[in-house]
């Protein structure tokens, strides 16, 4: 089994990071020098991925526009000599083969990959959301592609969260398989701590195999009224192989403002051109504060 495409839902309203999203995609916002989903695309394509499949929504245009050429503005960098922004601006263009589609009704992460089917077909395809950036030596959607390959199953990437997180995510029931794998036997979505199976949270990363369709197209609505990938991946558990792979990395949830800003900080001090005066920038400030 070969894990050759991608599907990034990027269709949510950004509720959590208004007014800024407002008028500009949450996914477009930047990240030190890049958007955020750049960062996502660019995981994908470190992992081997080729095609990838962007979900997105009415008023989000600008996700497609970014990645496409800018004659106009190409013609003028390279006139003036800047080469190396000349380079930066065709990049996203050439990353991968990028196809979008829209989710015309905003129904929950389920539906949204529900719009994945034409484009996935008959085989195992990665997701990543598109508000999770990652921050890790080896792509982590490549650890879950190894483990998929390894198995011959569905993965889903998971760390262990405290206590007061764990109602903001999926939750596995799960036993020990392998090195720092697992076989997953029951899901939840945003459990009360009282009823969580484990601390164990999915975070934003997943192969799955084509039989998720039927079960999406079946899905009845569950937290929050939405259909949830979640309840679609637990039946999966019962009829497939689903194993959960616990990944090295740090996730960053980009969707809310603390997360953003933790992110943002983190990459500028990674970044060629900011990071050391970052760190002294933050020296200071730390007096200050
Ligand atoms: C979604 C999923 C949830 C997952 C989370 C983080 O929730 O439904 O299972 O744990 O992403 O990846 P959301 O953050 O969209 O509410």
């Amino acid at each position: 089994m070969k894990v050759r495409k991608a599907v990034i839902p990027a269709a949510g309203l950004g509720t959590r990071m208004l007014p800024a999203s407002k008028s500009v995609p949450k996914e477009m916002l930047p990240m030190v020098d890049k958007p955020v989903l750049q960062y996502i695309v660019e995981e994908a394509v470190a992992a081997g991925i080729e095609d990838i499949l962007i979900i997105t929504n009415r008023g989000k245009g600008a996700m497609d526009d970014y990645f496409d050429y800018a004659p106009e503005l190409e013609r003028r960098l390279e006139a003036s000599g800047k080469m190396a922004e000349l380079a930066a601006v065709r990049r996203p263009a050439e990353l991968a083969n990028l196809y979008f589609i829209r989710q015309k009704e905003t129904k929950g992460l389920g539906h949204a990959i529900g719009q994945a089917r034409r484009f996935v077909g008959d085989e195992p395809f990665a997701i990543l959301l598109g508000d999770d950036i990652m921050r890790a030596e080896r792509p982590v959607i490549g650890q879950l592609i190894e483990a998929a390959e390894a198995y011959d199953a569905s993965v889903i990437g998971v760390q262990q969260v405290p206590d007061e997180m764990v109602s903001k995510y999926g939750v596995i029931k799960a036993q020990p398989l392998g090195n720092k794998v697992f076989t997953v036997t029951d899901m939840q979505e945003k459990p009360a701590l009282t009823e969580k199976f484990s601390n164990y949270a999915v975070l934003g990363r997943y192969v799955l195999k084509p039989e998720i369709f039927d079960l999406l197209d079946h899905q009845a609505p569950g937290v929050g009224g939405e259909i949830q990938l979640t309840d679609s991946i637990k039946t999966l558990c019962g009829k497939n192989k689903v194993l959960a792979v616990d990944f090295e990395g740090r996730r960053y949830d980009t969707g809310n403002l603390r997360g953003f800003l933790e992110a943002t900080i983190d990459f500028a001090l990674d970044h060629p051109e900011t990071g050391e005066w970052l760190k002294g920038f933050l020296r200071d400030k730390a007096k200050e504060v």
